[in-house]
């Protein structure tokens, strides 16, 4: 197989285990050249844990991982100049300015001649005005372009996203989105952890993590149809109450609420014109119903959701 055909990203069977907790459990998976992926699942699900191995800073305790062919952590050594890591905590220099920030990455990583490279990534992230500036004076959202103009200056085939826009505001999100949208244009192969699933849903594919197994992989839109069912949505107030009554009902199955729009499923032999009026009979404002898509949340809700929080659910998770 030349380089070129090879998954930029294969891992089989991987598991890592850390004293009391089985981080990741025996994860298959492929990531194609050029693809953008994304990597979402609750606190504690294991995202950083795989990029990490994926960039060779932790052992695997069971299974094989390869980046662009080369056996991982056995090979990273030949993967560094290939690979980019931008981590949950990126750390800056503060008290050094945009370019000197750039300029120390250029030298860690070895690049001769950086200089027309800081000035198109610059460019790229829109930083150019800002180059003067000491890090610790940037918002967040220019902080994290800064810290990805960083991890792109050694020309990387495969980057790795850790929340690159965790507490970001939205506008600088987009703009984030746009400079890899830039990225992809280019052949980049991207895997990003992201918790938001906006972003998920921009993606070729989207992952699902959750206690270290991998639950769902493929396009936001498939995953959606796996769903198989067509949701209800209604606005209730006020919405605990509204959610609190529909769990209860036997009618009705999965239930989430985002603000007062109320989003659940119900049960075959059921109508959702008898559960509004139920809502509205115990004193719930409530709105006429309507059918919706799922959206990506009902679907990790619905994958997500324990055995102990639904216990009449069983076999009701794809
Ligand atoms: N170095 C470590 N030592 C011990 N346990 C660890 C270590 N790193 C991670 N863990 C544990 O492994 C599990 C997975 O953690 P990980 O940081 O990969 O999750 P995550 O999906 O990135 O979560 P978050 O969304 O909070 O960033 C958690 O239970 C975490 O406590
Ligand atoms: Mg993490």
């Amino acid at each position: 197989m030349n380089d070129a055909s090879r998954p930029a990203i294969r891992i089989r069977g991987l598991t890592k285990r850390f004293p009391g907790v089985t981080a990741l459990s025996q994860v298959h998976l492929d990531v194609g050249r050029g693809e953008f992926v994304a990597l979402s699942g609750p606190d504690g699900a294991g995202k950083t844990t795989l990029l990490r191995v994926l960039c060779g800073l932790l052992a695997p305790d069971e299974g094989e991982v390869a980046v662009l062919g080369e056996p991982v952590p056995a090979r990273f050594g030949r993967l560094k100049r290939r690979v980019g890591y931008l981590p949950q905590r990126f750390s800056h220099y503060l008290d050094l300015t945009v370019d000197e920030n750039i300029a120390f990455f250029a030298r860690v990583y070895g690049v001769r001649d950086f200089g027309p490279r800081r000035e198109a990534l610059l460019s790229f992230t829109g930083l150019t005005p800002f180059r003067g500036r000491l890090a610790e004076r940037l918002s967040g959202g220019m902080k994290q372009k800064l810290a990805l103009a960083c991890t792109l200056i050694h020309e990387p085939e495969v980057l790795l996203l850790d929340e690159p826009t965790a507490g970001v505001d939205p506008a600088s999100r987009r703009e984030f989105s746009e400079i890899l949208g830039g990225l992809l244009e280019r052949g980049m192969t991207i895997l990003m952890a992201t918790p938001y699933l906006d972003e998920a849903e921009r993606c070729h594919r989207t992952l699902l993590l959750d206690h270290g197994r991998l639950l769902a992989a493929g396009p936001a839109r498939d995953l959606k149809a796996s769903l198989g069912v067509a949701m209800v949505e209604v606005l209730c107030r006020p919405p605990r109450e509204a959610v609190r009554l529909l769990r209860s009902s036997p009618a009705v199955d999965r239930v989430h609420a985002a603000g007062e729009r109320v989003h659940f499923t119900v049960r075959p032999g059921h109508a959702p014109d008898d559960v509004c009026r139920t809502l509205a009979d115990a004193g719930v404002e409530v709105s006429p119903w309507r059918e919706v898509s799922p959206s990506l949340e009902d679907v990790f809700i619905a994958l997500t959701e324990r055995p102990s929080e639904a216990p009449d659910r069983e076999g009701s998770v794809p």
